[in-house]
């Protein structure tokens, strides 16, 4: 597989230019970016530390449909639990509170694809508590959002082709981003950033990598998930819980994400303990879409269309 290019620049949180559009990320461009990544000081926290954070994460997972995902006290006090230890590299609290301030949509987003991935890696992930960790990935899976234009990220309308260009280059910048603040380019966490929008089946983006990870599977499914039934910019109602189930369902049968995960989250919604051989899941599809959804319509042209920021 050739190795992804930029379409455009990476920079730092202090707009350090990383690396410029058009860079191929070989293996050693990225083992450059880890070391200058080495030059800097490397700081982590928890989660438990970023008490806003946890506070407005209670009050997403008491609103539906993830009220009837969490109903268990003790098994959401057992993920809060595990994602309060999770160390994060430092940037991701300045990433974490400039969405807040400014893109509520992808900051909520962030904090629930977390959330949910450490509930399906309980059922799914024998040595879940280690692999988070090891990830930290599930809020930090869009971290290369930090370098889409927030016109983009919050816009209500089509995109226009070069913007959705723009808002698809996030893996990539995640992907160098975190390989300099992680000082690794191999870090699985940089690699989740990457191929988080890639498919079982090698239909997805930016490389058309085939999805092998199971940990990378829960992340994608919880991603898709969650941004079906969140209320987003691009769409004034959320896909009702069961059609995007059925979404998810349908993504299942064309071979594009694994049926363990999907059951998984499927039981979780009928309150029950996960059993891969007891949870059926119909082929039925009576949901329907919700109205107004400007998600994947390409606008032709558009008055108000971001222009890409310069290398
Ligand atoms: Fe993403
Ligand atoms: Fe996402």
């Amino acid at each position: 597989m050739p190795d992804p290019t930029l379409h455009y620049a990476v920079r730092t949180l202090d707009h350090g230019l990383l690396l410029p559009a058009g860079t191929i990320l070989s293996d050693e461009v990225m083992a450059e970016v880890a070391w200058r990544g080495r030059q800097t000081k490397s700081l982590q926290h928890a989660l438990d530390a970023h008490d806003t954070a946890l506070a407005d994460l209670r009050r997403y997972l008491a609103t539906p449909p993830y009220h009837a995902i969490f109903a268990d006290p003790e098994q959401t006090a057992d993920c809060l639990k595990i994602m309060g230890e999770v160390e994060l590299v430092a940037p991701f609290m300045r990433v974490l509170d400039h969405f807040r301030h400014h893109d509520r949509y992808t900051y909520r987003h962030m904090l629930m694809v977390f959330a949910l991935t450490t509930l399906l890696a309980r059922d799914l992930v024998p040595d879940y508590s280690e692999r988070l960790r090891e990830a930290f990935a599930g809020p930090t899976h869009d971290f290369g959002k930090i370098c889409v234009p927030l016109g983009i990220l919050t816009k209500t309308t089509p995109l226009t082709a070069d913007e959705r260009r723009q808002l698809e280059h996030h893996p990539l910048a995640g992907y160098v981003l975190l390989s300099y603040y992680l000082q690794d380019h191999q870090h699985f966490s940089a690699q989740v950033a990457r191929d988080h929008h890639e498919r079982k089946d090698g239909s997805g983006y930016p490389s058309g990598r085939r999805v092998l990870d199971p940990m990378l599977e829960i992340i994608s499914i919880c991603d898709i998930y969650d941004a079906l039934i969140s209320p987003r910019p691009y769409r004034p109602v959320s896909f009702d819980n069961r059609t995007a189930l059925e979404e998810i369902t349908r993504l299942a049968e064309a071979g594009k994400v694994g049926w363990y995960v999907v059951k998984a989250l499927v039981a979780h919604n009928r309150r029950v303990a996960f059993d891969p051989a007891k949870v059926w899941v119909s082929p039925e599809k009576r949901g329907a879409p919700p109205q107004g959804n400007n998600y994947g319509l390409v606008a032709e042209s558009s008055p108000d269309a971001i222009p890409a920021r310069q290398a």
